[in-house]
């Protein structure tokens, strides 16, 4: 039996309609920012593995520090004990982070990083004896598919089949140079209430919306009123964490700072599963108390898995190089000059950059039934001629590896024109 046989036969794939869904691609090994397919093809990984792979597949560094540790301990309980490449992560994330996150739990992916720090809003406010109920989180979010990440998500499609089992959740618009005063005035009638225990939100870009992109100076003042009235908020830099906004957090780019920062894709350099939830002490210390019931009983076997910290550190070892700056900076140019020669293309209802992020909104118009069908044949396109890109609707967007170099990088960016004059002749 071929390899996609027996992957029909025994997998159940995320996000697939197994009934109509071509033959996933079949990837014998990966370098870089290269992905090599059983049948001899090649794809450029344009998406970075789904916004985890920052530094490229198989780096040495990273696979020498995993190696090292397998030898050294592979995986240890983390109630009860510690060791030191866990305390090692927390350390160096309390020290690249701004001044005041002091304390990091460690879960397993993105959906886990930002369920505790949901819990921990809850059990805040419950451990202070005070009562608040709901949760503010902004439309169009996506923070990951377990109960209370879907939560606070945008309610739809995605989550039908759960909705009645979500807690109450209300949402601000999307910030626009439109309505931006309206959503900060909105946000505002919200918290005088006195009911809002926390805030979430996908700082500066809105991931799974289709890597939708907001001000900064927006950010700073959805915080200073979360900080106003006490709403204790989370920035889910799950996708933007790790220079992916230019900035080492998208956090960096603000004055008032969130409760909770939660991070997980590149962390480990996007080779092994960590969710990180990072907090402040004046949340960690509402949790002391003489017995467990204040305690954060939550957990996960694979908690502070050893070899996933000692991929942390050794990626926070790779941002200290400067191949690793430069990398970043090639890709922040690389943008810019793509939008300074194309960004007023009318075939772009919206062409926007933030850092190593390209988001191109394409026009469809109201109904166009070409354009309606876009994401499948740009995301063809770009298959046969040895891209892997996933567009988001008709959003196509670039987050390479930061090991990309000019060549690639020009080849994705021809490769875009290409494929948008083929589907509409554009000046
Ligand atoms: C902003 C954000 N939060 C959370 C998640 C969920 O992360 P995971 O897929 O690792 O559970 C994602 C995943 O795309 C994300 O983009």
């Amino acid at each position: 039996m071929s390899l996609i046989d027996r992957d029909r036969a025994y997998v159940w794939h995320p996000f697939t309609q197994a009934q109509v869904a071509p033959d996933p691609i079949p990837i014998a090994s990966a370098e870089g920012v290269w992905l090599y397919a059983t049948d001899g093809k090649k794809y450029l990984d344009a998406n970075s593995s789904w916004w985890t792979i920052v530094h490229g597949h198989g780096n040495k560094h990273i696979a020498d520090a995993i190696h090292q540790q397998f030898l050294t301990a592979d995986h240890l309980i983390f109630a009860g004990a510690t060791h030191s490449k866990a305390v090692e992560v927390a350390e160096r994330m309390v020290n690249v982070l701004p001044k005041g996150f002091q304390k990091v739990f460690f879960s397993d992916n993105g959906s886990t990083s930002v369920e505790v720090g949901i819990k921990m809003i809850y059990q805040y406010w419950h451990n202070k004896g005070i009562k608040k109920k709901r949760f503010l989180a902004m439309e169009g979010a996506y923070h990951g598919d377990t109960f209370g990440a879907m939560s606070v998500g945008q309610r739809g499609y995605f989550n039908k089949p759960f909705e009645h089992l979500f807690f109450d959740v209300d949402y601000i618009p999307f910030p626009t140079e439109e309505n931006i005063d309206d959503v900060i005035q909105k946000m505002e009638e919200f918290f005088k209430t006195g009911d809002f225990a926390g805030f979430i939100v996908e700082p500066l870009v809105q991931g799974a919306a289709g890597m939708r992109i907001y001000k900064p100076e927006w950010l700073e003042k959805m915080m200073q009123l979360a900080q106003k009235y006490e709403v204790k908020s989370i920035a889910d830099e799950v996708m933007t964490g790790f220079y992916r906004t230019g900035t080492f957090f998208a956090i960096n780019q603000i004055e008032t700072l969130p409760d909770f920062i939660c991070l997980s894709k590149g962390v480990t350099g996007g080779v092994m599963p960590i969710g990180l939830t990072v907090t402040t002490s004046e949340i960690f210390d509402a949790f002391l108390g003489e017995d467990t019931s204040t305690a954060l009983l939550h957990g996960h076997s694979f908690t502070a898995n050893p070899l996933s910290c000692s991929a942390v550190c050794a990626s926070l070892d790779l941002f200290e190089k400067p191949e690793t700056e430069s990398g970043i900076q090639r890709i922040v140019v690389g943008h810019k000059n793509f939008l300074d020669t194309h960004g007023d293309n009318p075939i772009f209802k919206s062409a926007k950059q933030m850092g190593t992020i390209l988001s191109l909104e394409i026009e469809i118009g109201e109904e166009s039934g070409y354009f309606s069908s876009i994401r499948t044949e740009a995301y063809q396109y770009f298959l046969e001629n040895e891209i892997l890109l996933r567009p988001l609707g008709n959003v196509i967007f670039f987050n390479p590896p930061y090991c990309i170099n000019q060549e690639e990088l020009d080849m994705v960016y021809s490769h875009i024109m290409r494929f948008l004059r083929q589907c509409k002749s554009t000046p």
